[in-house]
């Protein structure tokens, strides 16, 4: 008789046969930084995440550093909005602070940015408005002007999350164009427009004012028109495909695992976190439990990269075992 227990009978042999392993090295932590000072504030829907201003923040880098995280994701939350979002481009914003800063103090740090707008808008979409839409084309110049000023900070990979078609041939001619052939893109290439974002929304002030995301962000039904996505990222040259949110396109992840030869990362959004924090809580969830197998059900479905608002809980663990 087949008997596939055989190999699941201790700890020993199940270690040997496991396929798929969740390690330190796979993970990107988040950080909300907000321009101020001494802002030190817990985000209500996402327990252990706050918002810190940079004259706060060096406690989290520590333990960042400590716990042999890689990297970090960093959203900047500006004091100012305006129509178009120009802070964004300010040499001296809080992007550009922040990364000037961990940069020199935290050199072996990697440092990544989200490139958007919807932080920055005082409508919350992520470019500019023209009849009552984001103009594709319009935003992709004064995107080519953020990732230019967040490349003169010094940020080592550049993560456009606002899905304007065209992004990354922008996105790479301007920094090819200025001197920073060598800076890698990681596209938001298959993102769709999900409740899955609501607690981000209130962590970085970014809901939209009026109407939704979705004449730019996809339609949660479509499979094809990922590939689609992830395809014209591909050949504009991003470095890094994404798809976001993660647990709930584990197919799509997979997709783009089998299709493309380039790292595929997901990103575990905040109402996924949300969502386990909140069981967890209640006690009908073992929630580090759940936040494992979940992680390890990305990299199962192909992710070599997870964004996640469990980065340090995780490596937490992992430094235990
Ligand atoms: C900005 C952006 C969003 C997220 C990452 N970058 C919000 C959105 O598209 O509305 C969501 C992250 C999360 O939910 O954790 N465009």
């Amino acid at each position: 008789m087949n008997r596939t227990r055989r190999l699941r009978k201790t700890e020993g042999i199940r270690r040997l046969v496991q396929e798929n392993k969740l390690t330190i090295d796979d993970l990107i932590y988040p950080l909300f930084i907000e321009e101020g000072e001494n802002i030190e504030k817990e985000i209500v829907s996402m327990p252990g995440i706050k918002r810190f201003s940079l004259d706060r923040i060096h406690k989290e880098l520590d333990e960042v550093v400590a716990l042999n995280l890689p990297a970090v994701l960093l959203f900047g939350i500006p004091a100012e909005k305006d129509d178009e979002g120009t802070e964004t481009w300010n040499d001296n914003g809080i992007m550009q602070q922040a990364i000037r800063y961990i940069k020199k103090n935290y050199p072996s740090l990697y440092v990544i940015t989200d490139v958007c707008f919807c932080e920055y808008t005082s409508h919350g979409h992520c470019g500019i408005i023209h009849e009552n839409d984001v103009d594709n084309d319009a935003t992709l110049v004064n995107l080519a002007k953020q990732v230019i000023s967040h490349a003169k900070a010094g940020v080592d990979m550049v993560a456009p999350s606002g899905m304007m078609d065209g992004t990354i041939a922008a996105i790479r001619e301007a920094l090819d164009n200025t001197g920073f052939a060598n800076l890698p893109i990681m596209g938001y290439s298959v993102k769709y427009a999900s409740a899955f974002y609501g607690p981000f929304r209130d962590a970085a002030d970014s809901a939209p004012t009026f109407g939704d995301r979705r004449t730019y962000q996809m339609d949660p039904a479509n499979r094809d028109e990922g590939l689609r996505e992830a395809t014209f990222d591909d050949e504009e040259g991003a470095d890094i495909l994404m798809v976001k949110p993660a647990l709930s396109y584990l197919d799509i992840i997979r997709d783009l695992k089998d299709k493309y030869d380039r790292p595929i990362a997901c990103y575990n959004v905040s109402g996924e976190y949300a969502m386990v924090k909140a069981a967890a809580e209640k006690g009908w969830i073992d929630g580090e439990r759940v936040m494992m197998e979940s992680l390890l059900s990305m990299k199962r479905a192909g992710a070599d990269i997870i964004i996640t608002y469990f980065a340090k809980e995780v490596a937490k663990v992992l430094l235990k075992r």
